[in-house]
């Protein structure tokens, strides 16, 4: 059984990316939470936090979304360094002129309620085959 990291309510996640999705930047609170040091993430592909359990379906639409130069939110499972995991709300914006998004990407994220991990939880089984699976 992998572990979760519960998101104390203070905890703003915050990361930058490229338009192809590399990181950036990420604030301490994304570091503390995902384990990892700035150093290590700098550069990386974000799916370097992404869990199995996610939906391809999921970052389709994320993707989909930010292509049209619109802000995508929804509640993400992440993988921390040491194999466990973690849900957040996150809210993931273009960045530049609105329509164009040539200069990359930012997402925030804060803790999700118990209720809004459960409902997410069911519907991302209903999403892709492969979860929890
Ligand atoms: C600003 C920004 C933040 C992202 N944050 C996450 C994240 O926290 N977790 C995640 O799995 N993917 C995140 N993604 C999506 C990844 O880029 C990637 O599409 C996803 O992990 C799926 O990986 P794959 O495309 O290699 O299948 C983010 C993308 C952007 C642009």
């Amino acid at each position: 059984m992998s572990r979760e990291y519960v998101l104390q309510e203070t905890d703003f996640l915050v990361s930058q990316t490229d338009a192809q999705g590399n990181i950036l930047f990420a604030n301490e609170d994304f570091c503390k939470v995902a384990g990892y040091s700035l150093s290590e993430l700098i550069g990386k592909p974000h799916s370097i936090v992404r869990h199995p359990d996610m939906p391809k379906a999921a970052f389709k639409d994320l993707w989909n979304t930010l292509k049209q130069g619109k802000t995508w939110t929804g509640y993400v499972k992440n993988r921390t360094k040491d194999g466990g995991y973690y849900w957040v709300f996150a809210m993931v914006y273009p960045m530049g002129n609105g329509s164009r998004s040539e200069s990359g990407y930012i997402s925030c994220r804060r803790k999700p309620s118990a209720e809004e991990i459960q409902s997410s939880m069911e519907l991302y089984k209903t999403l892709d085959r492969g979860y929890y699976a």
